[in-house]
C-alpha cells in the first residue's frame, strides 16, 4: 500500500509526536488545502468587493459539480451551502413550519446538533416528535420505514450512517419513494457516509434532501456545510439570506420574497468561503491521485481490519475487553472503529495524555481511520493501547 503521508505533510509535521485516530471527527487536512487557503485570502485580496463575482461564478459552481459527481445527483444546481448543517436543518424546517406543531419521525441516533434543536422546538410546541431505537441494529432500516408507513410524519429525517455506532440506514431509496412536496419530506444527514463510502444518492435525489459537510472525510474542513434539495421542495424557506435570491427576483410577484428556483433558495447570507476553496482543492487532489472514494474506503478499510484484528487477538490490551461494533451485517462499514465499553472515556483521557487522539461518544470509543494511516500505524497505535493501564 502506497503511503499517502506525503500528501499531509503540514498536519503530521506541525505535531509529529501525535497518533491522530479520529479522521471520523476531524480529518486531518491535506496539504494542498493549505494553499487553496492562502488563495481564498489572495483572491479577497485581488476582488476585492467583486469577490463574491469569482465565489458565486467559479468556486460554489466547482464546488456543486464534485458534490453532484460524488452523490451522483443530476442536476448540481440543487446544492446549497452553509456554514455548519445546523444552519440548513434550520432552513429546511423553517420551508416547512406553517404555526401547527409538524410530525418528524427521527432515530435516537442522530448527531447533538439535530437531537437538541428537535427536543428544543418540542419543548416550543412546534414540533411533535416520534423517535425510532437504533437498537436492536439488525431491525433498524425495516422498523424505520414500518413507522414511516403507519403514520407519514410531515418530516423523516434519519442518519445515512449514525454518528455514534456506525448503523447504516438502507431505506433511502424507499423512504424517498414515499416523499411528495406536499406530503412526506425526507431528510438525510450524511455527514458520516460522505465520501466516506460509495453513495448514489441518484435516485432518490428527485425527492429527497441529503445533508452532509467538509469537516470529516471530505477533508476540507469546517465552513464547507451543503444540501441537496430536490426541486420543488420548500420553494420558500421562512429562514432566508440575500444569498437566497440572487439567481431570481424573476417570476415573484413584488409584493413577495423572491427565491433562486434551484437549490440556492436555501442559501443563508455572507458566510468565509474558504472551505469551498478547500474543498475543492482536496477533490482535484484526489482526481490526480486516482483515489477515489471507493478507493479511499478500501484502503482504510483494510486498516480497520488490521487493527480489529489487533484488538481481538489481544495485541492492544484491555480493549479485547471492550464489545467490537458490528452494526451493519453487509455493505460498507463506517469509516471508525466503534468499541463498547463503560470504561470508553477514560480510555481516551489516557490516550489523549500520551498524544494519541481518539474520540468516546458516551460508551462508546470510537477510533477513526484516514487516508494519512498506514500499516506502521497501525502497529504502533496497538502498542500504545495495549499500555493502557484502566
Ligand atoms: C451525523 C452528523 N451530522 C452532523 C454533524 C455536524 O453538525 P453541524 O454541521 O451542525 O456542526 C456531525 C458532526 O460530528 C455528525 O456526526
Amino acid at each position: 500500500m502506497k503511503s499517502c503521508k506525503p500528501l499531509f505533510s503540514r498536519a503530521l509535521n506541525a505535531a509529529p509526536q501525535r497518533l491522530h485516530f479520529a479522521a471520523h471527527s476531524h480529518h486531518l487536512w491535506p496539504d494542498v488545502s493549505f494553499d487553496a487557503h492562502m488563495q481564498a485570502w489572495n483572491d479577497a485580496a485581488r476582488f476585492a468587493d467583486r469577490k463574491w463575482e469569482h465565489v458565486f461564478g467559479e468556486v460554489i459552481p466547482a464546488a456543486q459539480r464534485h458534490i453532484a459527481d460524488e452523490l451522483h445527483l443530476p442536476d448540481a444546481s440543487s446544492v446549497a451551502f452553509a456554514s455548519n448543517t445546523h444552519e440548513l436543518v434550520q432552513r429546511i424546517f423553517s420551508a416547512r413550519m406553517k404555526g401547527e406543531p409538524i410530525e418528524v419521525l427521527t432515530s435516537d441516533g442522530e448527531f447533538h446538533s439535530f437531537r437538541r434543536q428537535l427536543a428544543r422546538w418540542e419543548e416550543q410546541g412546534l414540533v411533535r416528535r416520534r423517535t425510532v431505537a437504533c437498537a436492536p441494529f439488525e431491525t433498524f432500516t425495516e422498523r424505520y420505514l414500518a413507522a414511516v408507513a403507519e403514520k407519514e410524519p410531515d418530516i423523516a429525517f434519519v442518519s445515512h450512517v449514525m454518528f455514534q455506532t456506525g448503523l447504516r440506514f438502507d431505506g433511502i431509496d424507499a423512504l424517498a419513494a414515499r416523499a411528495k412536496p406536499d406530503g412526506m419530506w425526507a431528510v438525510i444527514d450524511g455527514y458520516h457516509a460522505f465520501m466516506a463510502m460509495p453513495v448514489d444518492f441518484g435516485r432518490a435525489a428527485k425527492s429527497a434532501f441529503y445533508l452532509a459537510g467538509g469537516y470529516k472525510y471530505a477533508m476540507a474542513g469546517e465552513g464547507a456545510a451543503f444540501l441537496h434539495a430536490p426541486s420543488g421542495y420548500g420553494p420558500r424557506p421562512v429562514n432566508t439570506g440575500w444569498y437566497a435570491e440572487f439567481a431570481d427576483i424573476e417570476a415573484s410577484p413584488k409584493s413577495e420574497v423572491g427565491y433562486s428556483k434551484d437549490g440556492m433558495r436555501f442559501m443563508g447570507a455572507t458566510f468565509d468561503p474558504s472551505g469551498l476553496y478547500r474543498f475543492n482543492a482536496v477533490r482535484a487532489m484526489l482526481a490526480a491521485e486516482r483515489l477515489d472514494t471507493k478507493a479511499v474506503a478500501a484502503r482504510c478499510g483494510e486498516l480497520r481490519d488490521k487493527l480489529e484484528t489487533g484488538i481481538v487477538s489481544g495485541k492492544a490490551g484491555v480493549l479485547k475487553e471492550a464489545q467490537i461494533l458490528r452494526p451493519n451485517a453487509a455493505g460498507p462499514r463506517a469509516r471508525y472503529l466503534a468499541l463498547r465499553d463503560p470504561r470508553a472515556l477514560a480510555w481516551m483521557s489516557e490516550l489523549l495524555r500520551n498524544d494519541v487522539i481518539v474520540d468516546a461518544r458516551g460508551d462508546v470509543l470510537r477510533i477513526g481511520i484516514g487516508l494519512y494511516h498506514d500499516d506502521a500505524d497501525i502497529d504502533t497505535l496497538c502498542g500504545k493501547l495495549a499500555r493502557l493501564t484502566g
